[in-house]
């Protein structure tokens, strides 16, 4: 029984900490000039691992999104790029080219077209996307990073990759904002904090997500770093 309510606790002060602690950490960011473009694979990546960077940016954001294109989840999507100040967003639903399929890998071409499509369509200067590792290890995730890393030669434009992080630190925010908070001056990577005065829109914009919030999910927002911190490598 002690020990029940001796984890409980310390759940607790996971949960709540961050909120305290994020009202002192600034985020040392300095954002590009210019229009910023989202790449994810399906509709609810944008809140569940890409919130601090929407929130943060002062530039325009856009998102495009490459799977899912039922209206129900569409509809999902519009509402949570409303809650977290997205410019516009564009869901492709190509079953032949980008299919949800379990073996078969998202083609580059096809991905670099409809990134093509929009860079030209919102003018945009930095895309901003999943590394090699996808977060989660999910093929549809690590597809945009090769097709984005094809891009650099023919183009511009910048790419920012969110850097997957070991799975004992992805769900210990409250020490990983210490640690942002004692070491600010030395990290070289680009990161972006979630801005306190917004530490409750990723939670609203996943409850837009209503048809994916399966009981995993909230332990995913209580505990999640993706929801406080995003770091980046820059690659181009
Ligand atoms: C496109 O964005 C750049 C800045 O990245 C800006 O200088 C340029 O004027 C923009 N072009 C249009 C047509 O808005
Ligand atoms: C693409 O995403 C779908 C839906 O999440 C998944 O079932 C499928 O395995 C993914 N395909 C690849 C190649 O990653």
């Amino acid at each position: 029984m002690f020990l029940f309510i001796l984890v409980f606790i310390i759940c607790l002060i996971f949960i709540l900490a961050p909120f305290i602690l994020i009202r002192f950490i600034t985020s040392t960011n300095t954002d590009k000039n210019g229009n910023y473009l989202l790449v994810i694979a399906h509709p609810d990546d944008e809140c569940l691992f890409f919130a601090p960077t929407l929130l943060s940016l002062h530039s325009n954001t856009y998102v495009l999104c490459l799977s899912n294109g039922n209206n129900h989840r569409s509809d999902e999507l519009r509402r949570s790029c409303h809650q977290l100040r997205v410019k516009d967003f564009k869901i492709i639903d190509d079953q032949i080219n980008l299919k949800d399929s379990q073996t078969v890998s998202w083609s580059s071409d096809a991905i670099l077209g409809h990134v093509k499509n929009s860079v030209r369509q919102w003018n945009i200067s930095t895309i901003i996307s999943f590394d090699q590792y996808g977060v989660s290890g999910h093929r549809n995730h690590s597809s945009i990073y090769y097709a984005l890393l094809k891009f650099s030669s023919t183009s511009q434009i910048h790419f920012l990759s969110l850097q997957s992080i070991p799975i004992y630190r992805k769900y210990l925010t409250l020490i990983e904002l210490l640690r942002i908070y004692f070491m600010s001056n030395t990290v070289k990577t680009k990161i972006f904090i979630l801005p306190s005065k917004d530490n409750l829109i990723p939670y609203k914009a996943m409850f837009e997500h209503r048809s994916q919030l399966v009981w995993f999910r909230y332990l995913y927002l209580l505990f999640s770093r993706y929801i406080w911190i995003n770091d980046y490598k820059i690659i181009y």
